[in-house]
């Protein structure tokens, strides 16, 4: 790929905006020649500032969701891309979550700009279980583990029973709950069917992959063997 798309596609700035870097000789080989406009050096010989350009496509990496921030790129509030380097957004092929958080849930969140990977993993096909923390309004009543479990629950205004869910009380107020569907708000409504209220929702797990020590807010990029534990 010609420089100027190349970089133009990391979000480096528009093609004309980066044909102005690269003249400037913002664009280096790493051994320190400045790079042409038509050259077409290797993703991992360019420098950008003296530094190695960012990952080229087929990225992966998951972040903490803090609470208050949207999965969009346009939203008036704070959204998730505003935790990433401010290049990422403006990437083509663009990163994106793979499945939603609302703004009130925290916790693990994937983005990718593989879209293979992003449908694999969604695919009803591939049955990658998402376990949340739930802390609620009011005591569960003891009845919710069968009915999550029985595979008859049906969320008002659908027309289809979910699947099975897993559902272990922590204590009356707070549970763990794995489910392997991804419908709209499918956890509050799941309890709003049972007479409760969720007050905080907290995604800890997807398949085999957890947040392990990564604080709200950061993020990290995935490597290959991190991906698979998704499929585990
Ligand atoms: N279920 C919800 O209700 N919200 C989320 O963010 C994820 C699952």
């Amino acid at each position: 790929m010609r420089l100027v798309k190349l970089l133009s596609n990391l979000g480096y700035g528009s093609q004309r905006d980066v044909r102005a870097m690269i003249k400037a000789g913002r664009v280096t080989s790493v051994a320190g020649c400045a790079l042409g406009i038509d050259c077409q050096a290797d993703h991992s010989d360019i420098l950008f500032d003296g530094v190695p350009l960012d990952p080229p496509t087929g990225v992966a990496l998951m972040m903490n969701k803090p609470v208050g921030f949207t999965c969009s790129t346009a939203d008036p509030g704070r959204i998730v891309y505003e935790l990433l380097p401010p290049r990422f957004a403006r990437r083509k092929p663009i990163i994106s979550p793979v499945g939603r958080l609302d703004r009130e849930t925290s916790g693990l969140l994937l983005l990718t700009d593989d879209g293979d990977l992003l449908h694999r993993i969604i695919s009803p096909r591939s049955v990658v279980t998402k376990t949340y923390k739930v802390d609620l309004a009011k005591p569960l009543r003891g009845d919710e583990a069968a009915l999550f479990a029985s595979g008859t629950l049906m969320l008002r205004s659908e027309t289809k029973p979910l699947l099975a869910a897993q559902l272990e009380s922590i204590d009356a107020l707070a549970a763990l709950l794995t489910i392997t569907e991804g419908r709209y708000h499918q956890v509050r409504r799941m309890f709003a069917a049972v007479d409760n209220r969720v007050v905080a929702l907290h995604r800890l797990r997807v398949g085999g992959m957890d947040l392990g020590e990564l604080p709200p807010g950061e993020w990290r990029y995935i490597d290959v063997g991190d991906m698979e534990r998704i499929f585990r």
